[in-house]
């Protein structure tokens, strides 16, 4: 039985974030197996160390990977802070992460994964934890980030805001929604049937839709969104190869 034969669909929140757990929970083994996830990945671990390795620190910086997945952003973030914590609320790719920090003998107080759904009617669900930086990674095309697979963005930006210590930055990476590049999505969700359940904002983001998500928060400044990379595609389907821009959006916690 697929993701989307389990109930039927709705464009809410709450469908949304069923239907990513599914699909997630089943996806967990096989996310690191296509190169180019990995090589996204890659350079989406680049473009956030490019943008904060100023201000990183090996023996104070706390960063949480906010929808880790198996961790591909905390791995390579690690080298440069003095801990990770990785939250998802898909517990088969959680379990993906702490095996792998397992297996790599890191220890827990450094890197961790934890299972959750951050919801603001929930109020402080961290025990008061707070942290330097909150990344928001992606990896891969047909789902891209996080962002993408969450319907309420303005919900999920405050709740990572409150997470922020003082002069803490949001950093989120997803694509930048290009108009002539709306219908390509169109081919990634007529070849993964599960995008249509799972990706309330199909084709990414305008950068003005993320920066006024930021700043309505009225915690966040400094509000900047940019493109971080971009890379070339080839698609069978039309036999052309297109450009995907990828956006980094950055904010910084009021004091
Ligand atoms: C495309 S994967 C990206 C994983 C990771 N950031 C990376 O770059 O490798 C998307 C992840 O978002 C998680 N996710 C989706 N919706 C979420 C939500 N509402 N809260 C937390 N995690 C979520 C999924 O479980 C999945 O692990």
């Amino acid at each position: 039985m697929s993701s989307s034969d389990q109930i039927p669909f709705s464009s809410n929140d709450d469908n949304f974030a069923y239907h990513n757990k599914l699909h997630f929970n089943s996806e967990a083994k096989n996310m690191e197996s296509d190169p180019f996830n990995l090589m996204v990945a890659k350079k989406c671990g680049e473009a956030i160390i490019n943008e904060i390795k100023s201000e990183l620190d090996p023996d104070k910086t706390e960063v949480m990977d906010f929808a880790c997945g198996t961790g591909l952003i905390s791995q390579a973030l690690c080298p440069y802070v003095k801990s990770i914590m990785g939250v998802d609320s898909a517990q088969a790719m959680v379990d993906e992460f702490n095996k792998k920090i397992w297996q790599q003998g890191i220890d827990e107080s450094e890197m961790k994964a934890i299972c959750l759904d951050l919801k603001e009617s929930e109020g402080d669900q961290l025990d008061g934890r707070k942290f330097d930086f909150v990344v928001v990674g992606i990896s891969i095309l047909q789902c891209a980030s996080a962002y993408h697979h969450i319907s309420d963005i303005a919900a999920i930006t405050r709740i990572l805001a409150s997470y922020l210590k003082p002069s803490g930055k949001l950093i989120v990476l997803d694509i930048t929604k290009d108009p002539e590049l709306v219908d390509k999505f169109k081919y990634f969700q007529d070849k993964h049937k599960h995008v249509e359940h799972t990706v309330a904002h199909k084709g990414g983001f305008y950068h003005n839709e993320i920066e006024e998500v930021f700043l309505n928060t009225r915690v966040l400044e400094d509000v900047k969104v940019e493109i971080a990379f971009t890379f070339n595609k080839f698609l069978e389907k039309d036999q052309k190869e297109y450009t995907f821009k990828y956006l980094i959006a950055k904010g910084r916690k009021k004091e």
